[in-house]
């Protein structure tokens, strides 16, 4: 079997360049099909891409199952990976569509509406924050009365912490939901459980977890994106307890959902008030915000590249995962009031890469010993907050 290997890449953001240049490197066709308005971005690795195909939009799935069934007319399209979280639904209704070998839809529900992942679990015995669709109103109305605020409302489906709102009443919960109108269905809400935020990042190949590191990140996301500060997030003592328990729980959830092969970014909040782990959400997809990064330099392996690798081997073709190392790694990253900061003071030998993008500061540090991770982190996240904080808050969406 020498034919070449046509991949379709649905990028409705510019990211993943790791995994197109390890498709070409693979010897694949490399198709990458994208939004009008990133045509001309410097961030495409562009010769590794064969060919780029432009829409206005790659969020409505008629339109785009209709331009790639096009280009299917005149190319064999073997392998479709997504790159966005937005582009995991549509990746996969076009596999579907298409007859192409992946992640189905029925997965991938799982994994993109945050109201199904949570029914899943909750029938699979996996603790969750208690939550209600809102779909019934009777049934909001009880929930309200049993479960305590202050409450979460969440798109079912958006990603980046930006749509989610803290609810502390139920008056005001009402108030927005009649403002909300038709769009309300698209939400669920569920407790705020205070605590700290976990993230695991795995590969599964036949249903079996074959890597996974479990990281936490600093302040929780959704502080740092609608109030500003340090992101940071840093690889855990593999051999504390939390991580071993994450690990496990992490396993659980994938099985729920009917995981089978591909790479996963799976959170967890470990509560302040009872110190156990509530499963936050998970997606089918390389974690944003330069997790992959720090995970590279604590293993040496690249997820977005195995994820590559693992697509184009296919349900029939061996894939193994690489050996790798077992050091740790951590990243800081804010928005700076400088537009080029100054990072030259910042030369331990475990600072392993400056972020080189302007008005951002940040960096990340590695170490064979993770408690020199942790107190690097601590000490330059004082100096960060001191030396290039901006007060803006994030709106970008970092954990992502
Ligand atoms: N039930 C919850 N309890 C406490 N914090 C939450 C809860 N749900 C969301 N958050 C906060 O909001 C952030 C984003 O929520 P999440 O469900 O991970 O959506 P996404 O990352 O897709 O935007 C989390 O990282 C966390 O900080
Ligand atoms: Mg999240």
């Amino acid at each position: 079997m020498s034919h070449r290997l046509t991949v379709l890449i649905l990028a409705g953001d510019v990211k993943g360049q790791r995994l197109i240049t390890e498709c070409k490197r693979e010897g694949c066709r490399v198709f990458v099909l994208t939004r009008h308005a990133l045509k001309d971005d410097d961030g495409w690795p562009k010769e590794d891409v064969d060919e780029f195909y432009y829409m206005p939009s790659l969020t409505r799935r008629e339109e785009v199952i209709n331009a790639v069934s096009y280009l299917a007319r005149t190319e064999v399209i073997d392998r479709i990976i997504p790159l966005d979280d937005f582009d995991v639904e549509i990746a996969s209704a076009l596999r579907e569509h298409l007859r192409v070998p992946g992640m189905g839809d029925t997965t991938a529900r799982n994994f993109r509406d945050k109201l199904a992942m949570r029914m899943v679990t909750a029938e699979a015995g996996i603790l969750g924050p208690e939550f209600v669709p809102i779909l019934n109103h009777r049934a909001i109305h009880e929930y309200t009365q049993q479960v305590p605020g202050p409450w979460v409302l969440k798109p079912r489906s958006q990603a980046g912490a930006a749509g989610i709102k803290k609810i502390y009443s139920a008056e005001e919960l009402w108030q927005k939901l009649n403002q909300m109108g038709d769009e309300q269905s698209q939400y669920l809400l569920e407790r705020f459980v205070p605590g700290e935020i976990y993230h695991v990042d795995a590969i599964t190949i036949n249903s079996e977890v074959k890597f996974v590191e479990v990281s936490k990140y600093g302040k929780p996301p959704l502080e740092i994106i609608q109030g500003g500060g340090i992101f940071m997030t840093s690889v855990q003592n593999r051999r504390s307890l939390d991580v071993l328990q994450l690990q496990e729980l992490n396993k659980k959830v994938l099985s729920a959902l009917h995981f089978r092969r591909g790479v996963t970014h799976t959170e967890f909040i470990k509560s302040h008030a009872d110190g156990k782990f509530y499963f936050l959400e998970t997606a089918a997809r390389v974690g944003g915000a330069y997790i992959a990064d720090v995970i590279e330099h604590a293993t040496d392996l690249n997820l977005w590249s195995e994820w590559a690798k693992i697509e184009i081997a296919g349900e029939k073709l061996p894939y193994k995962v690489p050996k790798f190392k077992t050091n740790y790694a951590g990243i800081l990253l804010c928005l700076a009031k400088q537009e080029w900061p100054d990072m030259s003071g910042f030369d331990a030998s475990e600072v392993v890469y400056k972020i080189h993008k302007k008005n951002h500061a940040g960096l990340i540090v590695a170490s064979d010993d993770a408690d020199r991770v942790q107190a690097l982190m601590n000490e330059y996240s004082v100096r960060f907050a001191n030396d290039f904080l901006a007060a803006a808050p994030q709106y970008e969406k970092i954990d992502r």
